[in-house]
């Protein structure tokens, strides 16, 4: 994080209105400690033009009282959050209860990381959170230009350099049946705050995991590539992990091949050559996942997707994992299978050096 001041709401071009104006409303939200502004279940504080607060609304003033201005209130509540148009506190960032995300999961999402106050493979995620919700036949109510700089206005609002961006599509407020056609438009959330997956530690010395008993959910129900508001098989996965002591697992799909972790793709390497499970075996098409086996190529060590068992897995000379979140990490253990010397192998650190030489560089890709 910089350390100058943060300005509190900065001007975000694309919003629906003027940011200084939509500035003006959150501070008025904020007033009457909105957050509560009376979500309606038809859409109204999802339709980016919420209603500032109603007049009567009972305001507590002691909320803020310990701030001059509300400049200080704001700056004190960070991260400020993007919701549906309005620049806002953490505290105070509320979606309508009647919102299909919450009420069903139906929404797309991305993990997106900022390094050096760029955001990293911005038009792989963009393309992705698109794609994703043309398949959930998602309508995302602005451009790609106009959500870039929705993410580019939270970073600014927040002085990060270095951390991440969670991006929401959802499907909006509707009524409490699944119908979409009741949810006349989407939500859109943008949080830019700070990350940190797994304890520092285990990047030098790996991590244990376990292989899940859960599937994961099959490509015909519900394409692991959709990247969804909808993550119960993964938790179910990770609950199982949780459950042994460790804090990922490998998911397999029903034929029994290897997809991925509950938030990882992950990576296998024999003899010097590296693999992952391919598309098919029932995976999120991870942002990371492609930039690790470009590195490969850059790398000129072998990189090719083949559907694995977890035999195979287990009996690789190094196991890595890689997503937005966790960069790379190095796997020590799955079961009672140690994984080669039980410590990060050449392999892994190499290519982890070489992302963090890419992360960390004055070019930071965006493409
Ligand atoms: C299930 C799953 N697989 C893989 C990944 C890695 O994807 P990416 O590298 O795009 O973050 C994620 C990241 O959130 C995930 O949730």
């Amino acid at each position: 994080m910089r350390t100058k001041p943060a300005r509190a709401v900065k001007t975000s071009k694309p919003a629906r209105k003027p940011v200084a104006k939509a500035a003006t409303k959150a501070t008025a939200v904020v007033k009457a400690k909105a957050g509560r502004p009376t979500p309606s279940h038809n859409g109204t504080t999802n339709g980016h033009a919420p209603k500032p607060a109603r007049a009567g609304v009972a305001v507590k003033h002691s909320t803020y009282a310990t701030f001059a201005t509300t400049h200080e209130f704001l700056t004190a509540q960070k991260p400020i959050i993007y919701v549906n148009g309005m620049m806002v506190p953490k505290a105070h960032a509320m979606v309508s209860v009647y919102d299909h995300g919450l009420l069903y999961g139906d929404g797309v999402f991305e993990g997106i990381r900022i390094y050096n106050g760029k955001i990293f493979k911005c038009g792989q995620h963009m393309e992705r959170l698109w794609r994703c919700a043309e398949m959930i036949r998602l309508r995302i109510p602005v451009s790609r230009e106009e959500m870039v700089q929705v993410m580019r206005d939270c970073i600014d609002a927040n002085s990060i350099d270095n951390g991440y961006i969670r991006l929401i599509v959802s499907r909006g407020a509707g009524n409490l049946g699944l119908d979409p056609r009741k949810c006349p438009t989407a939500g859109v959330i943008c949080i830019a705050d700070q990350i940190s997956l797994y304890p520092k530690e285990f990047y030098q010395t790996g991590m244990r995991i376990i292989v899940a008993k859960r599937p994961r959910t099959p490509i015909e129900c519900l394409d692991p590539r959709i990247k969804s508001l909808n993550y119960l098989n993964n938790i179910l996965g990770k609950v199982e992990a949780i459950d042994h002591g460790c804090d990922e697992a490998i998911m397999l799909n029903l034929d029994g091949y290897v997809g991925e972790c509950t938030g990882d793709n992950i990576f296998v390497i024999k003899n010097g050559k590296v693999f992952t499970p391919p598309t098919e075996s029932g995976i999120l098409e991870g942002i990371t996942r492609r930039f690790v086996m470009d590195l490969c190529a850059d790398e000129g060590i072998a990189c090719n997707v083949k559907a694995m068992r977890p035999d195979e897995v287990k009996g690789a000379d190094e196991v890595f994992l890689t997503g937005t979140a966790a960069e790379i990490i190095a796997v020590s253990q799955i079961d009672d299978s140690k994984i080669g010397t039980g410590a990060e192998g050449p392999v892994t650190k190499r290519l982890r050096e070489a992302f963090r030489r890419v992360v960390t560089g004055q070019h930071v890709p965006e493409d």
